[in-house]
């Protein structure tokens, strides 16, 4: 069935939009016009119908300000009443025993009883067909502590937020969480190109399950410095690693994100999560991500490259520099075995500081406290509190 057109986002986010008047007074509306618009400044949409009288529209325009909260879906009453009745005529807050709390950046009012509210400096307009898009920069959020998760980000499973279907004219509450975003399609990733498999058939979780273990057996079997033959399941197992490396670290190196999320993300790539006070500056890529461990207090600077197949091992205190290549992998020296692969595990002990374009190679322990220096290759084992430097490393200094 085809139908007419209708402005249909399906479904929608309930928000409740508060400014001040001219004479300080609160008023809130109800809105389901909103949307992201950007990450850099960090920005929300909402669009307020132009065409009718609306009181918050006109206070937003005089206040150059807003506050947008999120109501759960326990007060999908109050957010309904917000929305059929204006501050033209009554004290809408009140009415409902709602009050406000002048916001930290903005002079807007925001609401003591929502979980989650934005306060927004408005940084443009449109008039576009019946409504006025505003651009609000998002200065700070409100977050109540009961939508906070242990990782210091609101769940939006506690936050329970009321959605609404403009279509049907109903609310409805969120469903479960379903999945991990970019971790659920991976499954599909690499089908359908050149030469890949089209089939889906076998992407579903039985596969990863199965990954799951075969990884657990193949980490055991790298650890043992054993060798992994071509052609095997096994080193079949690198290529799927290196694509779900190639989806995480994508996602680490587009846009911004904040040290918390860049944690969680380094997590997902290496399989484990990495001690609270892990800092990576990205960008940073990895061949296979699932062999890679990293101690408290590790900073590793922008641009760093782990072929990790073999393993690396980043001790406590171990600061990283632009650029270093971690590289545990070896071809055959003859020119018949010049496809064999050779891993060997890279470990820095405590305190370790790798200067920029270093590259360290397959197999090399490096001694805690020592400095590799910037452009260094470092062919062989480090011993503690040295300073080394060139191609190859060569001790200059005994610290
Ligand atoms: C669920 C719901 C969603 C709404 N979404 C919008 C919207 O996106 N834009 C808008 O201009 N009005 C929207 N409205 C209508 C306004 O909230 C309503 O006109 C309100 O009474 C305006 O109040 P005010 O005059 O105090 O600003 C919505 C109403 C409801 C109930």
């Amino acid at each position: 069935m085809i139908l007419p057109p209708k402005a249909l986002v399906y479904p929608m986010p309930v928000g409740i939009a508060t400014a001040y008047d001219h004479e300080g007074r609160a008023d809130a509306c109800t809105l389901g016009f909103v949307g992201m618009c950007s990450h850099v400044p960090e920005t929300v949409m909402i669009a307020i119908n132009s065409t009718a009288r609306r009181k918050t529209l006109e206070s937003i325009k005089e206040s150059g300000c807003f506050a947008l909260g999120f109501p759960r879906k326990d007060q999908a009453a109050q957010a309904d009443y917000l929305g059929i009745e204006s501050g033209y005529r009554t004290d809408k807050l009140a009415a409902i025993g709602y009050t406000v709390t002048e916001g930290r950046d903005v002079h807007a009012p925001v609401i003591d009883q929502l979980d989650v509210t934005l306060e927004c400096r408005v940084v443009g307009t449109t008039d576009f067909g019946s409504h006025t898009q505003i651009f609000g920069e998002i200065l700070c959020i409100h977050a109540s502590d009961r939508v906070i998760d242990e990782s210091g980000r609101p769940d939006m499973s506690l936050a329970d937020p009321l959605m609404y279907d403009d279509y049907g004219m109903q609310y409805y509450s969120l469903g479960e969480k379903v999945g991990r975003v970019a971790k659920l399609g991976r499954a599909f990733l690499g089908k359908g190109r050149d030469g890949g498999d089209v089939a889906v058939a076998d992407a579903g979780p039985d596969q990863h399950q199965g990954d799951e273990g075969a990884l657990k057996g193949l980490l055991e079997k790298l650890d043992r410095g054993e060798e992994v033959a071509s052609g095997t399941p096994e080193f079949e197992l690198f290529d799927r690693c290196a694509r779900e490396a190639q989806a995480v670290t994508a996602a680490i190196n587009t846009g911004y994100h904040d040290e918390a999320e860049l944690r969680r993300l380094f997590s997902e790539l290496i399989g484990k999560d990495v001690p609270q006070g892990f800092r990576l500056f990205p960008p940073v890529y990895a061949d296979f991500g699932k062999n890679i461990s990293v101690g408290e207090g590790v900073f590793i600077n922008s641009g760093c490259c782990f072929q990790d197949q073999g393993g690396v091992r980043i001790g406590d205190g171990c600061q990283i520099g632009h650029q270093v290549v971690f590289a545990t992998i070896d071809h055959g020296m003859e020119p018949e075995h010049r496809h064999d692969l050779h891993f060997g595990r890279i470990t820095l002990e405590e305190n370790v500081w790798v200067g920029s374009h270093a590259t360290i190679l397959r197999g090399v322990t490096v001694g805690h406290d020592s400095i590799i220096a910037a452009g260094a290759v470092v062919t062989r084992d480090v011993p503690p509190r040295s300073v080394v430097a060139g191609v190859p490393a060569r001790v200059v200094k005994t610290i």
